[in-house]
């Protein structure tokens, strides 16, 4: 018999489409299952600041298709401090929350282990990230939305790229991994995708334009990933102009438009399932644990596995989408 009876939910780090699902899973199955549940807003800053509420199984009605989250959000650095940890316990303990789940990526994991483990509290956590940069799952809630918002994007810009006879320096998210990088580049086809997984050489990348040119490209896509090592799109553009200047250039930054909008279907299922595995592992007694699918199966990952080792990126397509954009 588990002795969890009221529990709290949290969403932290940067917000992904399908939040909102995965919150919406927690409070239904929590609710289903005799629990109390309590939304606690702004991440774990609002633990800090006690902005808890109760939530009903009618406080998640229609959100399930919303992109961004209604608990709000943070990057704490209070949470990462004595006092504010402290602080965050206190609350909690005069709420009577037994347990958490989080929804969040690898910043939100690392605060959940450090104070799971100093307070004992029971905490389980669902990957919710665009980055797709946890170990453990084979998809984190928000990484296929953002990739379809990437990939409507490269296409309208290859419109215009192509009307202008322009090369287009495109930066995409993804902080160190080149997720979203690759598979958008891959699917916009792309002239060349640059990643922090591989080291970009101007060089190389200057000879991979002028084949093109050579075979008569008129226009170009560049996908280049924020994290990789020259320093994103504009300069990337930069050294290239110096020393190939064939083409008309222009550079844009996708940003946060990669972090809203509704969520697509594997998303919202994602979440749902995620979420809903959440409450049923507390229930088991499971601490310390991110909730991930991988081959469709709920896998359960401890924290610091999750986000100590990234899930390694299938370097083959690079080769792959280099033959496919001849
Ligand atoms: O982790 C998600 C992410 O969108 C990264 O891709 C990006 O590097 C970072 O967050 C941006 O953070 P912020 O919203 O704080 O600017």
């Amino acid at each position: 018999m588990s002795k969890i009876k009221k529990i709290g939910v949290l969403t932290s780090g940067g917000d992904a489409p399908g939040m909102n699902a995965a919150v919406r899973a927690v409070v239904r199955t929590g609710i289903y299952h005799d629990l109390e549940v309590y939304g606690i807003y702004s991440g774990y800053e609002g633990l800090i600041d006690n902005k808890i509420k109760q939530l009903e199984r009618r406080s998640v009605s229609n959100i399930i298709q919303r992109g961004g989250t209604i608990l709000k959000t943070a990057r704490s650095e209070k949470f990462k401090t004595e006092e504010g940890m402290e602080q965050a316990y206190q609350n909690l303990k005069n709420a009577d929350i037994d347990a958490l789940v989080v929804i969040g990526g690898d910043g939100t994991f690392t605060g959940a282990s450090i104070f799971g483990n100093k307070y004992d509290i029971p905490i389980v956590g669902c990957a919710g990230t665009i980055d797709n940069d946890l170990y453990g799952t084979d998809y984190t809630i928000g990484y296929d939305t953002a990739l379809n918002t990437v990939v409507e994007c490269v296409d309208k810009i290859r419109d215009t790229a192509d009307s202008h006879s322009r090369l287009f320096f495109i930066e995409v998210m993804g902080r160190d991994a080149g997720f979203i990088a690759l598979y958008s580049g891959i699917a916009g086809g792309a002239e060349a995708i640059l990643i922090p997984e591989k080291e970009t050489h101007i060089h190389d990348l200057i000879r991979t334009l002028e084949t093109g040119w050579r075979a008569n490209k008129c226009s170009g896509i560049i996908i280049v990933s924020e994290g990789e090592n020259e320093g994103g799109a504009f300069e990337v553009a930069r050294k290239v102009k110096e020393k190939f200047n064939h083409y008309d250039t222009r550079v844009l930054i996708l940003g946060h438009l990669q972090r809203g909008g509704s969520p697509t279907c594997r998303d919202r299922v994602l979440a749902s399932s995620t979420g809903y595995a959440a409450v049923k592992a507390l229930l088991k007694g499971e601490r310390g644990v991110m909730i991930g699918v991988i081959n469709d199966k709920i896998a359960l990952t401890p924290f610091e596995k999750a986000i100590e080792q990234h899930p390694e990126l299938n370097m083959k397509l690079l080769e792959m989408s280099r033959v496919l954009s001849l």
